[in-house]
């Protein structure tokens, strides 16, 4: 037998699962880590719990399937994107790495914007200047604590750490690399232009590779920490959202899928290259070689309900896990009690600011309509219902882009809600389809590993021969309007709030 491995670097923290060669699940593991926010806006993660839980979740899949280890052909990583990593000439990390949903770095969005231009930056990077994405906070460190960036050697992205303590490579690949603001989308490659212009020195950066390519092999001190064997390949992985792409099948024009992680996404394959000119969803390049993607992006999605569950469902935390249940599971069951608009209460799902559409850091959460009647399981539900509006925002965008979207997956912890996938299917008014791998972004990347070392022959085939599908959950044509006219509210709250937030982010 042959196996794969598939490391899944999230934000809550990392699942690695060993499959076999048809994506069959032979064992996982997750450890989780925190997330510290030092300041209202500001998030970070310690690199070292990073590779600490790929390390101990490798260990452990291996000796839960007894598998051995020489059978294990290759290995990919996905990530959370946007994460800045910054080493020393020894490898050392010099500080927390500022991760994709921090926002801090508003002003040097703005620097970045002039020194480029925005019509070039846009031309080239496919994206105006963003908060969450890498240059900005490159330009961070640089400003605000100038004796940490003299001392940077290396730049790296989350998964990219992961990749440099296993093989010991500087390495990334495409999909993840578009997320810094200092690819040439275009071309695949790191863009000299912007690099000259921000003053940043390109032999900071990784090499990059496209994403089944082999990067380096496990070194001897990562295979006495892991299990693994040395030599074991590693190929460029992707990006978190690239990688679900692949784990879905997502490979092919007019396939799209939504996504609900921490962040939520909507994603759609392209063939072409696609840019939105008002910037409001993001184009990448994705993990197939040649092409792209452009998606959509909710700050607080799944965020959204892990701040509510900690926050108000604790007795419901205490029973599930006396049940030996996922706390989730009974939110769900409470939030389904409730009827659609949650007795007219609307929740805005910018906890951490937000990008798709309104590309504001300034932005926070809001209940609205919030009345004596309304129970925590009535806010459970508008929390839910305003992260699927904040969804149908980009369905809306990349409709308006003319971008085909024939076939929408679900995936994600919020995918195998069937409530949340009702409300999606009601909400965008189509078919959402899952597939029977609940393991998105690390099938995706053991996927990706397969082509890398010759198990398949490309992206599309493997998918193919590796993924499978359930029956699709059509719209209820009842709800449709409903949800219709709940959403007509929603989009009207963002432009009478935006000013009212501006005010408030400078107090
Ligand atoms: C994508 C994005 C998030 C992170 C974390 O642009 O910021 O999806 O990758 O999941």
């Amino acid at each position: 037998m042959q196996y794969l491995i598939g490391i899944d670097l999230g934000t809550s923290g990392t699942k690695t699962v060993l499959f076999d060669t048809k994506g069959n699940v032979i064992a996982h593991k997750t450890v989780e880590y925190p997330m510290y926010q030092p300041q209202n806006g500001w998030a970070e993660q310690d690199p070292q719990d990073w590779w600490n839980a790929a390390a101990q979740t490798i260990r452990s899949v291996i000796t839960q399937s007894g598998v051995n280890p020489a059978d294990i052909r290759g290995l990919g990583i996905s990530g959370q994107m946007h994460g800045l990593v910054m080493l020393d000439k020894e490898g050392k990390v010099l500080r927390r790495s500022i991760i994709w949903c921090d926002q801090r770095t508003a002003k040097e969005c703005e620097e970045l914007t002039e020194k480029v231009g925005k019509e070039r930056l846009i031309e080239i990077t496919a994206n105006p200047a963003m908060t969450g994405f890498t240059a900005s906070k490159i330009l961070w460190v640089r400003n605000h604590e100038p004796e940490i960036y003299a001392k940077c050697a290396h730049i790296l992205l989350p998964k990219d750490y992961v990749r440099y303590e296993l093989t010991g490579e500087f390495a990334t690949e495409v999909s993840d690399a578009s997320g810094m603001q200092l690819l040439d989308i275009k071309n695949r490659c790191w863009s000299d232009e912007v690099l000259e212009k921000l003053d940043i020195d390109k032999a900071l950066l990784a090499k990059v590779y496209e994403s089944p390519e082999v990067t380096g092999t496990v070194t001897k001190e990562a295979a006495a920490l892991t299990g693994l064997c040395e030599g074991t390949p590693v190929v460029g992985g992707a990006g978190d959202n690239a990688a679900a792409a692949v784990g879905t099948g997502v490979v092919e024009d007019g396939k799209a899928f939504v996504t609900i992680g921490t962040s939520g996404v909507v994603f759609a394959h392209t063939n072409e290259m696609a840019i939105d000119p008002k910037g409001r969803v993001h184009t990448f390049c994705c993990a197939v070689p040649g092409c792209w993607h452009v998606m959509g992006v909710t700050q607080g999605a799944g965020l959204s309900l892990k701040w509510f569950r900690d926050n108000f469902c604790l007795e419901e935390k205490a029973v599930a896990e006396g049940m030996g249940k996922d706390p989730y599971f009974l939110m769900d069951q409470q939030a389904e009690r409730v009827p659609i608009g949650s007795h007219k209460l609307l929740y805005l799902p910018y906890l951490m600011g937000e990008r798709t559409p309104h590309l504001d850091p300034d932005c926070r959460g809001v209940f609205f309509g919030l009345s004596a009647i309304h129970t925590k399981y009535d806010m459970l539900r508008a929390v839910m219902e305003g992260v699927t509006f904040s969804q149908r925002d980009s369905v809306e965008v990349l409709r308006e882009m003319g971008v085909e979207l024939h076939e929408m997956l679900a995936c994600g912890g919020g995918g195998s809600s069937p409530l949340w996938r009702q409300m999606l299917a009601d909400t965008f008014a189509c078919e959402v389809k899952t597939v029977v791998s609940k393991e998105g972004p690390a099938l995706g990347v053991a996927i990706l590993a397969g082509v890398g070392v010759g198990i398949y022959d490309s992206v599309q085939q493997a998918c193919r021969e590796v993924i499978r599908y359930k029956d699709p959950q059509p719209p209820i044509s009842e709800n449709v309007p409903v949800y219709e006219a709940y959403y007509q509210v929603y989009r009207k709250l963002y432009p009478a709030l935006k000013d009212n937030y501006k005010q408030l982010a400078a107090l």
